[in-house]
């Protein structure tokens, strides 16, 4: 209670600050608990309805050197924030933003409607069960900048790992109520590289310091990319499985991209996947029975990138989401109510950069080395897969998972969703696997219910939900 008073108080403070005394405001800035109160986000642009929890957005900065800042949005648990883990979720690319993605049409509580200006809320957002942070990253990715402009052209693995521990022990320091607080990290595509590589940058920072500074307690990806060479041969083999490509190119394919780096192929290899893409036609290739967007939205040829698609509770799906966050988080008034600051709002707020994507530096050909290491750490791993996703389709996700070569501890069984089997699951010593039935690439943006049912599992480290469980409830 004393606590909540103490934070009302300096949010009147802050505002007092903010409005009357604009130039004292540097100083005052420098308090972590007056900069969170000046971060509170009270009402966004289109927003019309209440809500019980709070959230906040803005930067923080993560190299003074070069001026390098990452923005984040937080929103609190629906109910009971303080009794609740917190879950960081981040998207791939490399260069899509997790704000426009996971916040926005995932698992996020503001979606927003095919107008571009209206938010509705999200009923299966993860916030029912968890306080979630987003964070935009690496630098130049949605309204992630650096001072110096060369940064974005340098992003990789190890600096976005190295910037996003930076990013979180300043964070705690900023909510320092969170700090100890169990914690877990998540995300899906090109996350499969920096969600396990940010929790191996903790797991090391913790024991060097010889305590727990960031209390983390596990991680779960989805459609994740994992190691080079066995998720291209799942590529492979699901698209000539799912009947989307010829005899010849499945050949050819095997025989020349099967040892290339998904993110920076050989020619050879470039020529093969540009006639396979051919042969899809214009499918949605993150999701192959669902139509794709008809709008003129930018298309790339990033296979990791999101494109766009997705699917709306009870209302008719929307293949166009990716299209409406663009609308809204490009209006002025919505930049300013997230705290972005004009002098370094990009020009044109984009889901993904190319920018980022193609000039990325360091990625490496696996993360199994990081498994190992992470699951010898007791770390609590999970990793799913939507079923109907062709970009890192479910046979590359259990190729990877095979090649760990873990004992397993629970067979291949059904899940099941109110009675419905949601997908299937296998539970191995360190880690356990869940497909989504029916998902494509963004799994909580296509089967939301069952994506919440997942998060709550995870967290409280139960298996899938049986039917037997079902039926007896
Ligand atoms: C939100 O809450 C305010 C203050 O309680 C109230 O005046 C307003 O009508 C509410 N808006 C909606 C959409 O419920
Ligand atoms: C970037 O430069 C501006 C202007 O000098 C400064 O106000 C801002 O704090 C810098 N950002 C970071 C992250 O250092
Ligand atoms: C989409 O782009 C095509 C080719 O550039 C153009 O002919 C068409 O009018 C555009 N459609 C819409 C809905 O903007």
């Amino acid at each position: 209670m004393a606590k909540s008073r103490w934070s009302f108080l300096l949010y009147f403070f802050a505002i007092l600050v903010n409005f009357q005394l604009g130039n004292v405001i540097a100083t005052f800035a420098g308090n972590p608990l007056v900069q969170q109160q000046l971060d509170r986000v009270l009402e966004l642009p289109g927003q019309n309805f209440n809500v019980s929890f709070a959230q906040y957005s803005g930067y923080v900065t993560v190299n003074e050197e070069s001026g390098r800042a990452l923005f984040y949005w937080f929103i609190e648990a629906v109910e009971d924030p303080d009794s609740k883990p917190l879950v960081l979720w981040l998207n791939g690319g490399p260069g899509c933003s997790s704000i426009a993605f996971g916040e926005a049409e995932e698992i996020g509580a503001f979606h927003i409607k095919p107008d571009g200006k209206t938010l509705y809320l999200n009923p299966y957002s993860w916030n029912q069960v968890a306080n979630i942070l987003f964070v935009d990253s690496p630098v130049g990715v949605g309204f992630s900048y650096s001072n110096t402009s060369f940064d974005v052209l340098t992003n990789g693995d190890k600096r976005t790992a190295k910037d996003s521990l930076e990013f979180l022990l300043n964070w705690f320091e900023r909510f320092p109520q969170y700090k100890g607080r169990d914690f877990y990290i998540t995300g899906e595509s090109y996350a499969g590289h920096y969600v396990p590589q940010l929790s191996q940058a903790i797991v090391r920072y913790n024991w060097v310091k010889k305590e727990k500074v960031i209390n983390l307690k596990g991680y779960m990806v989805g459609n994740a990319l994992t190691d080079d060479y066995h998720d291209h041969l799942g590529v492979f083999q699901f698209l000539w499985s799912a009947g989307m490509i010829s005899d010849q190119t499945f050949k050819l394919l095997n025989l020349l991209c099967d040892f290339q780096s998904f993110i920076h192929a050989s020619n050879s290899c470039d020529k093969i996947l540009d006639i396979a893409d051919e042969e899809l036609g214009n499918i949605d290739q993150y999701s192959i029975f669902t139509p794709p967007c008809s709008a003129n939205i930018s298309q790339s040829n990033q296979l990791l990138k999101r494109r766009h698609k997705v699917g709306r509770i009870s209302q008719k799906y929307d293949p166009c989401t990716e299209a409406h966050s663009t609308v809204y988080f490009n209006l002025p008034e919505v930049q300013q109510a997230l705290h972005v600051d004009p002098n370094h709002a990009p020009s044109h707020w984009k889901t993904c950069s190319d920018v980022v994507s193609d000039s990325w530096k360091d990625s490496p050909r696996t993360m199994l080395d990081v498994y190992h290491e992470l699951i010898h750490a007791g770390l609590r791993i999970w990793v799913f897969s939507g079923d109907t996703d062709s970009v890192l389709p479910v046979t590359s996700t259990r190729y990877s998972i095979d090649a760990l070569k873990l004992p397993t501890v629970g067979p291949w069984r059904a899940w099941y969703d109110d009675g419905q089997v949601g997908g299937w699951t296998q539970e191995y010593a360190g880690l356990t696997f869940v497909t989504v039935r029916g998902a494509g690439h963004e799994v909580p943006l296509h089967r939301p219910k069952l994506a919440l049912t997942l998060i709550k599992a995870f967290l409280s480290g139960t298996s899938m939900p049986s039917l037997k469980l079902v039926s007896d409830s």
